[in-house]
């Protein structure tokens, strides 16, 4: 992350100490979630990785939306962190808006059961919608989803998706903007949760398997 800190001019040692602590409690570190970190068993992307991609894919969807409107459409819960990152490389006016999709319950394993729990606040009739997934794996919430939206005419729907499970998918799906193709194995971090943990994770990791086991 990068810190701009003004030049200290004149200050005491106790003022610079104070400035010093805020400035650091700004700073994420691995540090601020230590129980977390005890249940991880490896990481797969780590936080540069990611965060190096996702201003790739703002950089991307910047060039090819030039000029246009776009509205981002997060599926929440797990997309928020990407969401937040990838809107901040998009250097074009934006508007945002969400769904609440649920798939997984507390379960690692795809139900193929796709609910919504909360609909698009706004019509996307004649919009560029680009649809914002942290994690791609059976496909089956994403092809819910596009087969919903495209009821509802939009110009373009598009799909930004962090994650794409290799070979699991039970339906063809298309991710225009792809950030990493992982193994097929349960991950969490960077959005993605178990039993609602580990979502604030700046990495993707897998668990111990005795991290199941506290659920
Ligand atoms: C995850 C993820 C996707 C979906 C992908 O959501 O965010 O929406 O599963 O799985 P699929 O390709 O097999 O359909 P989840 O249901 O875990 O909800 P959450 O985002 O609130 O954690």
């Amino acid at each position: 992350m990068d810190v701009r800190v003004a030049p200290s001019v004149s200050r005491s040692p106790e003022e610079v100490g104070e400035a010093d602590s805020r400035i650091e409690a700004r700073v994420p570190t691995l540090a601020h979630v230590p129980d977390h970190e005890a249940d991880i068993e490896r990481i797969l992307i780590s936080g540069d990785e990611i965060q190096d991609c996702v201003r790739k894919l703002g950089e991307r969807i910047t060039a090819d939306y030039d000029g246009q409107d776009l509205l981002l459409v997060g599926v929440l819960k797990g997309a928020f962190v990407l969401m937040a990152d990838l809107s901040r490389h998009i250097r074009l006016p934006l508007e945002f808006d969400f769904m609440a999709v649920s798939s997984y319950g507390a379960a690692t394993k795809t139900s193929g059961v796709v609910r919504i729990l909360k609909d698009l606040d706004h019509e996307i009739e004649g919009r560029n919608v680009l649809l914002v997934e942290d994690i791609v794996d059976s496909g089956l919430t994403l092809n819910y989803l596009l087969k919903n939206l495209r009821t509802r005419r939009p110009a373009t729907l598009e799909v930004c998706a962090l994650l794409e499970k290799a070979g699991v998918q039970q339906v063809p799906v298309h991710i225009r903007y792809r950030g990493f193709e992982i193994p097929p194995v349960f991950v969490v971090g960077y959005g993605l949760d178990f039993d609602e943990r580990f979502r604030n994770l700046p990495y993707v990791a897998t668990l111990k398997p005795e991290a199941y086991q506290s659920a």
